[in-house]
């Protein structure tokens, strides 16, 4: 609410759908990653896990039983038996006003089937996530760009693990990397960290919660990109915006863009 400014800074924050418009569907399937883009997200943002017969497919736990009606760990399983979970009817259950009977059955989707669904212009921001159960899953990942010619200019990859982000680093260095990070309290960042995340990195993703101006500051100076996650309110979102945020994820890509707008 209230009277909302879009400044010059607004107009140019990169909206990532976080999970898809995964605040109003079932997070990692093509339906939540269709809403992000009709919602004006500019990127997808895709968390990684790697099955048993070595596929990426699009997942935040390495456990199923959060966001399927399946048990177990991911690489317990092979793709085939990954194909076999309902990845939506948990949505429905736990979140009723934004329930979809389309939703029941969804599947979950292998990289390969997104890059299939949104083609190679699409913007990507790809994690992986627990690359050291998953040893080769950067090169997988990379032979996946190369396969469907992703542009290299709109993909990002995203890591909380540097050496995940290093190897793809080695592997490609034409790959754009984010260095996620993760902060407990009140965030602080020295030069010599700025420093050596520049050698591999254009950009940090910390969470917002633990921000302030000055840290935000540091950073953009520095020359990195700074997307903060995950911000699901149009008060934080200008906040961080006007602290000079490059860009953000969010669950609700309608809301970002919406504040982008000066509504
Ligand atoms: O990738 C940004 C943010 O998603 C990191 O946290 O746990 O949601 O993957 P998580
Ligand atoms: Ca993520």
């Amino acid at each position: 609410g209230g009277t909302a400014i879009a400044t010059e800074k607004h107009k140019e924050i990169v909206n990532v759908s976080h999970r898809g418009a995964s605040g109003y569907a079932p997070e990692h399937t093509i339906a939540s990653y269709e809403m992000g883009e009709k919602m004006h997200g500019d990127y997808i943002e895709i968390d990684l896990q790697m099955t048993k017969d070595g596929k990426l497919i699009a997942m935040h736990d390495e456990r199923v039983d959060r966001t399927t009606n399946g048990t177990g760990l991911v690489k317990d399983n092979t793709l085939d038996q990954i194909k076999q979970l309902d990845a939506g009817s948990w949505y429905n259950e736990k979140f009723p006003q934004y329930a979809n009977s389309e939703y029941v059955g969804l599947k979950v989707p292998t990289l390969e089937e997104v890059f299939q669904r949104f083609g190679k212009n699409k913007h990507y921001y790809i994690e992986t996530k627990s690359p050291e159960v998953y040893p080769g899953m950067e090169k997988e990942l990379l032979r996946l760009v190369n396969e469907y010619h992703i542009n290299k200019d709109t993909l990002l990859v995203q890591s909380f693990s540097a050496l995940s982000l290093k190897t793809m680093n080695n592997l490609d260095p034409s790959i754009k990397l984010v260095q996620l990070l993760s902060y407990k309290t009140n965030a602080v960042v020295t030069d010599v960290e700025i420093a050596a995340i520049k050698e591999y990195a254009m950009g940090v993703g910390p969470n917002h919660t633990y921000l302030n101006e000055e840290y935000v500051q540091k950073v953009v100076n520095s020359g990195l990109e700074i997307h903060p996650y995950t911000v699901n309110d149009k008060e934080t979102m200008n906040k961080l915006i006007n602290w000079g945020v490059t860009g953000m994820f969010t669950n609700f890509p309608d809301l970002l863009h919406e504040v982008k707008k000066g509504k």
